[in-house]
């Protein structure tokens, strides 16, 4: 027996029973000496920590990123390197839902990858959609409360997001994209990835390039109709958890091809719409893809809660090569997510393992929750302090390689109105062009039965800027909005006052 595993409490005592409780009497009370049941209980009570704020259900594998082209003319980036494999973890997600919400309902979804580079991790986290809802972080936290619950009724309120979306008509491009079958994915595997941001590489040369990312899934775009989505949550509410960790247990891998688009710096200048403008996409004839190589996922969790829940992506993880865009959303970013994880995870949360760079870190960050570095983090123990006289002992230096090219910035420091853009004309591309009948039919089935119930003036308001993208698009919603309202289903199951019904699926929408 020499080999077996004794139970042990945290401090590393054996742990004579975990039956019985240590009782004054047989048919007696408890003792408060009973520490190890203490121990227990306590531990029960801290195994939540506080779910994300955003995107609080999610799904995630690891796997690896191969490069099969060559980029180098525009980043030094290691990772993007031809022949280069890097180790990375995904992890996918709905965003309004808390985290037992049923997988198959209607919203964007998240598309975060993190890539254990070997100068940092860098991570991507975008989503399944190349535009956003909104093009100033002001209205980021307004935009997500109204796809949060009411604060009375505690119900989501299609009324909160339309009369949001009717005065914000940059949402419109988004809110199209999320009211059509991309809006309804049949599983993580079935979408594409976008960065939606532009980002920037750089080279040694100083050189910059805008560059917008791209992850086509090689599996095909297999959606859920709203009505085939009902019947799935009937069943199961974990459809996507199912789908991929099956998949990748049956060696199933699934893969995305990864591609770009770039855009010399100077030619942002000249650009007939604004290249850092998170509502709009670069078109493809003039900013054509560029094959960059591929991922796939081939490793699920050995623990969802150590690998998927303790993750912590952060558009601030760049590494040389790769940076930032005049994308005012995107610094609103850089500083909220490393934020939200301090908060949600703890002071030292890149010392989590899912979380912990390939290499030793040293820094000059020092104590606090969760330091559990374990030797010198400076990498000398008198250096805890900088400048200091160490560099030649080992302690930690800077690295001036890592130092991108100045950001051609210029202009007077004011707050510019953000509305005075064209919202109509991508839109329009999208929903005349790029969709078939069958895909409009759909699309306008899915946004009239979202509005089912809203007060009337946020509908028409909402109905005005259709009409602009296209009359033929009004037409059809409002169609559909009316069929909405007088369907046996919705007046069964709506409130007088509220306008609320259950039905879930039909309205989810958050970014
Ligand atoms: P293209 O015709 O070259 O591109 C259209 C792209 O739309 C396709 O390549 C595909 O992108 C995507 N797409 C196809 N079907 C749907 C759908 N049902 N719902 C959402 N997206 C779909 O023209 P443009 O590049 O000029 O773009 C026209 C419009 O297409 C844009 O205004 C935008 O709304 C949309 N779009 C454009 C993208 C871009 O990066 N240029 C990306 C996605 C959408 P993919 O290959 O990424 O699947
Ligand atoms: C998650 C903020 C816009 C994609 C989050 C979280 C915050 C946040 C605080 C939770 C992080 C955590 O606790 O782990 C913001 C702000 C935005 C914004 C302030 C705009 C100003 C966007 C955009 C995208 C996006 C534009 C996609 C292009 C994601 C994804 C996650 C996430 C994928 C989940 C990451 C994961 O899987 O852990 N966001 N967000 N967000 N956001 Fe955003």
């Amino acid at each position: 027996m020499a080999d077996r595993n004794t139970l042990r409490t945290s401090a590393g005592a054996p742990w004579p029973n975990n039956q019985d409780s240590l009782t004054a009497g047989e048919r007696g009370p408890l003792l408060l000496q009973d520490y190890q049941l203490i121990e227990k209980l306590a531990h029960q009570n801290r195994e939540r920590i506080p779910e994300r704020t955003v995107h609080a259900k999610g799904w995630g594998a690891h796997g690896k990123l191969v490069i099969t082209e060559d980029i180098s003319k525009y980043t030094k980036a290691k990772c993007l390197q031809k022949g280069v494999e890097t180790p990375m973890l995904a992890r996918f997600s709905t965003v309004a839902g808390e985290q037992g919400a049923a997988d198959h309902e209607r919203d964007v979804r998240g598309f975060a990858l993190k890539f254990y580079t070997e100068d940092g991790n860098w991570d991507m986290v975008g989503n399944n959609t190349p535009v956003f809802f909104v093009r100033d972080p002001y209205k980021f936290p307004d935009f997500i409360h109204t796809q949060k619950r009411h604060p009375k009724t505690n119900m989501r309120s299609p009324t909160a997001m339309f009369d949001f979306w009717s005065l914000s008509p940059e949402a419109l491009h988004q809110v199209t994209i999320l009211m059509s079958d991309r809006g309804l994915p049949q599983s993580p595997m079935h979408m594409n990835g976008y960065g939606s941001h532009t980002y920037s590489l750089w080279t040694d040369a100083g050189e910059r390039y805008w560059v917008k990312f791209h992850y086509k899934t090689q599996q095909g775009h297999d959606f859920f109709t709203n009505d085939e989505a009902e019947q799935i949550i009937g069943k199961t509410r974990e459809g996507y958890q199912e789908r991929l960790f099956n998949a990748i247990e049956d060696g199933q891998y699934p893969r995305w091809k990864f591609q770009i688009q770039v855009m010399a710096e100077t030619d942002a200048e000249t650009c007939d719409f604004n290249p850092f403008d998170l509502t709009k996409v670069w078109p493809h004839d003039q900013f054509p893809m560029i094959d960059v190589g591929y991922f796939e996922l081939n490793r699920n969790p050995d623990n969802y809660f150590a690998e998927i829940e303790n993750a912590a992506f952060s558009p601030s993880n760049i590494v040389p090569g790769i940076s930032f865009s005049p994308d005012r959303m995107l610094q609103a970013r850089v500083f909220s997510y490393a934020d939200a994880h301090r908060y949600r995870l703890g002071t030292h949360y890149e010392t989590i393992p899912v979380n912990r760079p390939v290499m030793e870190v040293h820094n000059y960050h020092k104590d606090g929750t969760m330091n559990v570095f374990g030797g010198v983090r400076t990498g000398n123990e008198n250096a805890y302090y900088e400048p200091n006289s160490y560099g030649d002992q080992g302690a930690a230096l800077e690295d001036r390689s890592a130092q991108e090219p100045p950001l051609k910035i210029s202009g007077d420091a004011a707050r510019y109105d953000h509305t005075r853009y064209d919202d109509y004309a991508q839109v329009r591309a999208l929903v005349t062009k790029v969709m078939n009948e069958e895909q409009r039919q759909r699309l306008y089935k899915n946004m009239g039965g979202a509005m089912a119930g809203i007060p009337s003036e946020i509908a028409e308001r909402w109905f005005g800027h259709l009409k602009q993208v296209d009359p033929a698009y009004e037409a059809g919603v409002r169609a559909a909005w009316n069929d909405a309202n007088a369907s046996a289903e919705y007046q069964a199951n709506s409130h007088p006052v509220t306008g609320n019904t259950p039905q879930q699926t039909e309205g989810n929408a958050a970014g």
